[in-house]
């Protein structure tokens, strides 16, 4: 029997850049940093980021699975790299040494969680997020990823429609949401089970350039 084509949104690997960052599809020798990313209970706060016990072995065989399931479309996890000539002064060595990968420092983790092709082959609807780790927030390093995977997904892969979930209680990612310009598509009580009630984001290109214009008015795109 023959294995069916990829969807047209499949890639072996993703790859794209913004001024600051390196946006692309997880490696194997990423296990380590990635490890210590999730690892680091500063990084989630709130314990809405899972995958955080994980060690580098375990990692390392998601990675592998990853790079299976990205090639055949059913998403795309992406990799937060700040490019070396970006990093600034303002930060210890150590903390620096431990993030260095091959082509950058690993900051977070973003992407395509899923891919949905509609009944119709005209739609693309893609579930999206970030984390950023604790050391380099509030330096518009979110805004600047989302924006260019959103940015990526309409332009490159065809995505229709984006959505988003979030937790209510998670203020920052709201305030985030909020300052990309994007509005609550509905509130599920409960959403979350004990952990609280789900805040759902969706938008689809019409609504993106109307964020995009006032992102750009208020100086606040970074592509
Ligand atoms: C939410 C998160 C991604 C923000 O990352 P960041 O790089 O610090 O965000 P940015 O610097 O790009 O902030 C952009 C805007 O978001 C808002 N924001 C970000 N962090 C905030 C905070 N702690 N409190 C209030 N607003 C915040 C601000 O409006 C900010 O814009 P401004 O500085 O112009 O006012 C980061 O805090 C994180 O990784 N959290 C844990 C992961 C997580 O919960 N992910 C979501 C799972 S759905």
């Amino acid at each position: 029997m023959t294995e069916s084509a990829p969807p047209a949104h499949a890639r072996a690997s993703h790859r794209f850049e913004t001024p600051r960052l390196i946006l692309r599809s997880t490696e194997v020798d990423d296990a380590e940093a990635l490890t210590l990313v999730y690892g680091d209970p500063l990084n989630n706060p709130l314990g809405f980021v899972i995958d955080d016990k994980r060690s580098v072995a375990e990692h390392r065989a998601s990675i592998e699975k990853q790079i299976l399931s990205t090639a055949r479309g059913e998403n795309a996890w992406l990799v937060v790299i700040l490019k070396p000539d970006q990093v600034g002064v303002s930060y210890k060595e150590s903390d620096l040494q431990q993030l260095h990968v091959h082509d950058g420092f690993f900051i977070g983790c973003t992407g395509f969680n899923s891919f949905r092709i509609g009944p119709d082959s005209a739609t693309l609807t893609s579930d999206i997020g970030a984390v950023i780790h604790h050391l380099f927030r509030k330096r518009a390093m979110a805004l600047e990823t989302l924006q260019a995977v959103i940015e990526y997904g309409f332009s490159v892969l065809g995505v229709t429609v984006f959505t988003l979930e979030t937790n209510a209680r998670n203020v920052p990612f709201r305030a985030l949401m909020e300052r990309l310009g994007v509005a609550v598509e509905q509130i599920t009580e409960g959403g979350f089970g004990q952990e609280g009630d789900a805040v759902n984001y969706q938008f689809g290109m019409d609504e993106w350039k109307v964020a995009k214009q006032n992102l750009i008015a208020s100086n606040k795109w970074y592509l």
